[in-house]
């Protein structure tokens, strides 16, 4: 017969010989004990909650408040009650009743069916804890393979846009302190959406990979055809990341596809690509859309010298409810000394590998 991992303790407090040839009959089975006294029970329990505990009560032993203290551990510790006792019917002994990790079985039960109550509810939590270790695995699997296509994505961007270097670290920054300021000021985010913006907001751009260097290292301004080309950046990102979510029906993946196509929308309807509004622009890109902004006003390009914190942050104060949403302008001007920190900290960043 299969040993099994699930541990059980009894207490031996009236009813010896019954609870002796239990836990013979169980020894063979399970890692079991006999505890002299309801503290030593207590005790272990607090330090490691077995899945069974077995007691034989009398009413007198019930009103010393230990056991009490005993059967609530065992509720919290998801410990099963076993409490074989004579009779239930005092109005003091029924308040066991009360207490749901307790089992009352009477006394007059054969120890053939109790070992193999005991014996099945063994086996189910060994599944049960089973099951639960391989969906812990499966999930730890699912998580790094989902940091690991991040980080490559993401490597794959800057890559593509070395003029940008830094960019992306310090824009999924930005975002991550907004996302905090947003819930601190307890405007209501649920807090996976909040998370996944956080674990995606590097993926915004990966529809540069299929703008070509031409145009991204240009020096100069972009002819109207030229726009035109760089801002499908945001329809091919959403369709390389949503391929990710029909593939993997993976939320995190549908949050980077909603922030890739949604960043360059404006708040008046006069962005891109689809010339969104409001809030029927998601969150996340409303978001994005600030932190983007501020980075490429802060930063040089081929064409440009980056702006000072003060003059950027200006511009976005100027660009309130044209651009960008307004409330989040509004957080944006409260936590922007952090803003300039990142940018400050992460100014020269390298790509991996280079010199
Ligand atoms: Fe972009």
């Amino acid at each position: 017969m299969e040993t099994l991992s699930q541990s059980g303790i009894l207490v031996q407090s009236g009813g010896i010989p019954f609870l002796r040839e239990l836990y013979s009959r169980l020894l063979s089975r399970v890692q079991i004990r006999i505890c002299a006294t309801p503290e030593e029970a207590r005790r272990i329990i607090s330090q490691s909650p077995p899945a069974v505990f077995v007691c034989a009560l009398t009413c007198e032993d019930f009103q010393n408040g230990i056991f009490t203290q005993v059967f609530n551990l065992c509720h919290f510790s998801g410990t099963q009650v076993f409490l074989l006792a004579e009779r239930f019917e005092s109005a003091d002994f029924r308040r066991v009743f009360d207490f749901p990790a307790v089992l009352c079985v009477p006394k007059s039960v054969s120890i053939d069916s109790l070992t193999t109550r005991i014996e099945e509810l063994l086996c189910e939590r060994e599944k049960t804890e089973r099951l639960r270790k391989e969906l812990k695995k499966s999930n730890d699997h699912s998580a790094n393979f989902r940091r690991t296509v991040i980080s490559t994505l993401t490597l794959i961007t800057e890559f593509r846009d070395s003029d940008t270097a830094g960019h992306v670290k310090r824009t999924t920054l930005y975002v991550s302190a907004l996302i905090d300021a947003y819930i601190t000021k307890g405007y209501g985010i649920d807090p996976v959406y909040a998370e996944n913006i956080k674990k995606t907001a590097s993926l915004h751009d990966i529809g540069k990979v299929t703008v070509s260097d031409i145009l991204l290292k240009k020096p100069g301004k972009f002819t109207f055809n030229e726009y035109e080309l760089t801002k499908l950046h945001t329809v091919y990102g959403n369709k390389i990341l949503n391929n990710i979510v029909s593939e993997a029906a993976d939320p995190m993946f549908r949050v980077a596809a909603e922030i890739a196509y949604t960043h360059h929308e404006r708040w008046d309807g006069k962005g891109y690509p689809n010339g969104v509004s409001g809030e029927q622009i998601p969150l996340s890109g409303r978001i994005m859309a600030i932190a983007d902004v501020y980075d490429a006003l802060r930063s040089d390009r081929v064409y440009k010298k980056g702006f000072s914190h003060k003059k950027t942050t200006g511009i976005i104060m100027e660009d309130k409810e044209t651009a960008f949403d307004p409330r989040l302008v509004d957080l944006f001007f409260e936590i922007n000394e952090q803003f300039h920190d990142i940018s400050v900290r992460f100014r020269l960043m390298k790509l991996p590998g280079e010199k």
